[in-house]
């Protein structure tokens, strides 16, 4: 059921039940992060393997510091420049909080998200919440309620709807080093830029095809059905005539292929908007039932970098 009662959504959560909640960056599938059972169930309706740990939601700064063993200089720097909102921190892991979130590591991925639903939820309540996105494993994550009902919606009992996404990519993840040295492990919704203008330089992880620290960051991720390529699209679509070709451009369609099979991301070149709008793109492109997806890189600055973070993922799982 899609809903926006939060008090309905509470009362599943406390009887070990799943709910898929809004965030500023995707749809989660959360459940009580210290409840085995939940989280057994977190796995097995995401199809995820055990290897993959889960990210904590909580309401606030003293609730987070309070999952971790401690929180390093920086991290508090960065958690009071971008908390509540997209950034997710790394932290040796408090012992209350089960193997299974962490998949046995001592780190534990921290977030407070900003959506004002998810926050009244999690106020409601007096634990955290575990959650991936809601989004069968492997899949484009969900920025829409409608988007969890079509893959996830007979999986579980209630889906909180909190509007389209305004961020739109997942969160950005950092670890710490014991020099404080900032890692990314993931790039997301607040810009290395940003974390920079704060942390200093930062060492940028790249994404590999077997990093057990992060296996979220899988290269093959994030990836729609439909064959998906990138590089000029006027090239791209030379390439493939004959065949039924969608595209995902950043500001300016291709000429000479039907407009209902293209999507144009931000026609002023707004990378926020783009960003915001990737994967519902992907997602109605993948409907479309195409031979291919051709796409474009955006400029690697800012929400560009983790825009072209996606697509690289997403075209190499073709
Ligand atoms: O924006 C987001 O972060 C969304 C919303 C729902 O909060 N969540 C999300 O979760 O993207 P998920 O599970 O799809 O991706 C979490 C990533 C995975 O790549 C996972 O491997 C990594 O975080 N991760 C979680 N806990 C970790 C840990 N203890 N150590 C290293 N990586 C971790
Ligand atoms: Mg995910």
């Amino acid at each position: 059921m899609i809903g926006t009662d939060i008090h309905q959504a509470a009362d599943l959560l406390r009887q070990g039940q799943l709910v898929a909640i809004p965030t500023e960056t995707v749809y989660g599938l959360a459940g009580n992060a210290f409840h085995e059972k939940a989280l057994a169930d977190i796995f097995l309706v995401k199809n995820r393997p055990h290897f993959d740990p889960l990210i904590v939601h909580t309401d606030t700064l003293e609730k987070l510091e309070a999952l971790a063993l401690h929180v390093p200089d920086v991290a508090q720097r960065l958690a009071a420049a971008f908390m509540p909102g997209p950034l997710t921190l790394l932290l040796p892991k408090h012992p209350r909080i089960p193997d299974l979130v962490t998949a046995g590591s001592e780190l534990v991925a921290l977030r407070i998200p900003s959506h004002p639903l998810a926050l009244q939820l999690l106020a409601l309540l007096d634990f955290p919440l575990a959650a991936p996105s809601a989004n069968p494993f492997g899949y484009v994550s969900p920025t829409t309620a409608a988007h969890v009902a079509a893959q996830l919606g007979l999986k579980i009992p209630y889906i909180l709807d909190g509007g389209p996404c305004q961020v739109g990519l997942e969160s950005t993840i950092a670890g710490f080093d014991e020099n404080e040295q900032v890692t990314i492990y993931r790039k997301g919704g607040i810009a290395v830029e940003a974390i920079e203008a704060i942390a200093g330089p930062v060492r940028v992880q790249a994404h590999s095809s077997s990093n057990p620290l992060a296996p979220g960051m899988l290269k093959s991720h994030y990836a729609p059905r439909v064959p998906l390529v990138l590089g000029d699209l006027e090239t791209l679509a030379a390439q493939h005539d004959g065949k039924k070709i969608g595209v995902l451009a950043f500001q300016n369609p291709v000429p000479g292929i039907p407009a209902e099979q293209q999507v144009v991301l931000s026609a002023s070149a707004d990378l926020q908007e783009a960003a915001r709008r990737l994967f519902s793109a992907m997602r109605h492109l993948d409907s479309l039932d195409m031979d291919i997806i051709i796409a474009e890189l955006l400029p690697e600055r800012d929400l560009g970098r983790a825009v072209n973070d996606r697509l690289k993922r997403a075209a190499a799982a073709g």
